[in-house]
C-alpha cells in the first residue's frame, strides 16, 4: 500500500498513473476511518482508475483547540481499514507545513449566503478553513472526482463552491449519508461517545424522521416547535441547532413552496462532543 507523507512524494507515485491516462478519484478525509468513509471510497473505486485518500486534522478548520486536540488519529488502524477494501489506495498523509507550505492559516473565502448559515454560524471561520485546506489538497491531487458525503451537507455544498471559485478541474460527487442499524449517522466522533451517550445519538436520527414524516402534514415552525421540545426533554442531548432550509440556499425556512425541496438540519451535543446530522424531508 503506498503512503505518501509528501507532496512530492504523492505526485511521483501519481506520475506515471497519470501518464498513462488514469483517471484519479480523490476522498479528503480526517481520518478516524468508519464504513460512511468506505462507502465514500467504495463509490470512488468504482468510477475511477486509481483512488486517493488523504488523512490529514486539519488545524484551520477547528474553532475550538479541544475538539482539535481530542480528535482521533488512529492512523495504523486507517491504515489497515484501507488495505482491506482495496491495496492499492494511495493514502496521502502530509505534515502541516508541507501541505501549507508555510504558515497554517485560513485564506478567507466568498462563498456568499451558504457560508453564514448553521455550521458557519455556531462555527465561525470553519469554512474558510475547510476550504483552504481543499483547495491545497486538490492542487496537489490534481483528481479527476472528488468525493464528499451528504453527512456535511453544508460542506459538500461549500465544496461546490470553492470549485467554482478557485476555477478548479475536479468534478464534486455527493454521495448518501451512511447510517449504522440504529439510524446513528457514522462518524469519527461517535469514537469519543461513551456507552451511556452511544445509545442515546440515535434520537437525533429519530427526530429527523419525525419530522421528515410528519412535513406534508404540518407547517414548518410546529415542526421546529416540536423538534426543540423532544430534545429539551432529553436529557443526554444538547441541542445546539435544529433548523429546516431549503436545499439549495440553506437559508432558514419558515413556509413551504411547492417548487422548492427542503431539509432538516440538526446539531447536538452528547457530552462534550458535538454531532451533526441531516435529513432530506420532500
Ligand atoms: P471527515 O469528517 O473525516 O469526513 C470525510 C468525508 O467523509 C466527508 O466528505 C464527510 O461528509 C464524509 N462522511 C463522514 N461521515 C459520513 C457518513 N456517515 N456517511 C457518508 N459520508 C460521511 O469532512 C471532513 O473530514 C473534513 O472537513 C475534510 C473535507 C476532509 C477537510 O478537512
Amino acid at each position: 500500500m503506498a503512503i505518501c507523507t509528501s507532496i512530492s512524494t504523492l505526485q511521483q507515485t501519481l506520475s506515471q498513473k497519470r501518464a498513462s491516462g488514469a483517471q484519479i478519484g480523490f476522498v479528503p478525509t480526517m481520518g478516524a476511518l468508519h464504513d460512511g468513509h468506505g462507502s465514500l471510497v467504495t463509490q470512488a473505486l468504482a468510477q475511477n482508475d486509481c483512488v486517493v485518500v488523504s488523512i490529514f486534522v486539519n488545524p484551520t478548520q477547528f474553532n475550538n483547540a479541544q475538539d482539535l486536540e481530542k480528535y482521533p488519529r488512529p492512523f495504523e488502524q486507517d491504515v489497515a481499514f484501507l488495505n482491506a477494501i482495496d491495496p492499492e489506495i494511495v493514502i496521502f498523509a502530509p505534515e502541516a507545513a508541507d501541505l501549507y507550505g508555510g504558515a497554517v492559516q485560513a485564506k478567507s473565502y466568498r462563498f456568499g449566503a451558504i457560508e453564514s448559515a448553521m455550521e458557519g454560524k455556531h462555527r465561525p471561520g470553519h469554512f474558510d478553513g475547510v476550504g483552504t485546506v481543499l483547495n491545497l489538497l486538490f492542487r496537489a491531487v490534481s483528481p479527476t472526482r472528488a468525493y464528499f458525503g451528504e453527512k456535511d451537507f453544508q460542506q459538500l455544498q461549500i465544496v461546490r463552491k470553492l470549485v467554482a471559485l478557485e476555477r478548479l478541474p475536479v468534478e464534486i460527487i455527493g454521495c448518501p449519508i451512511h447510517r449504522a442499524e440504529n439510524g446513528l449517522a457514522m462518524s469519527s466522533r461517535n469514537r469519543r461517545l461513551t456507552p451511556q451517550q452511544l445509545e442515546a445519538a440515535p434520537f437525533i436520527f429519530k427526530i429527523l424522521k419525525k419530522t421528515q414524516d410528519e412535513f406534508d402534514s404540518k407547517s414548518i415552525p410546529a415542526l421546529v416547535r416540536e423538534a426543540e421540545a423532544a430534545f429539551a426533554a432529553n436529557p443526554m442531548l444538547d441541542l445546539e441547532y435544529f433548523e429546516i432550509a431549503a436545499t439549495d440556499n440553506l437559508q432558514t425556512a419558515y413556509r413551504k413552496h411547492p417548487s422548492n425541496t427542503y431539509r432538516a438540519f440538526v446539531a447536538a451535543f452528547a457530552g462534550e462532543v458535538r454531532l451533526i446530522d441531516n435529513m432530506g424531508l420532500n
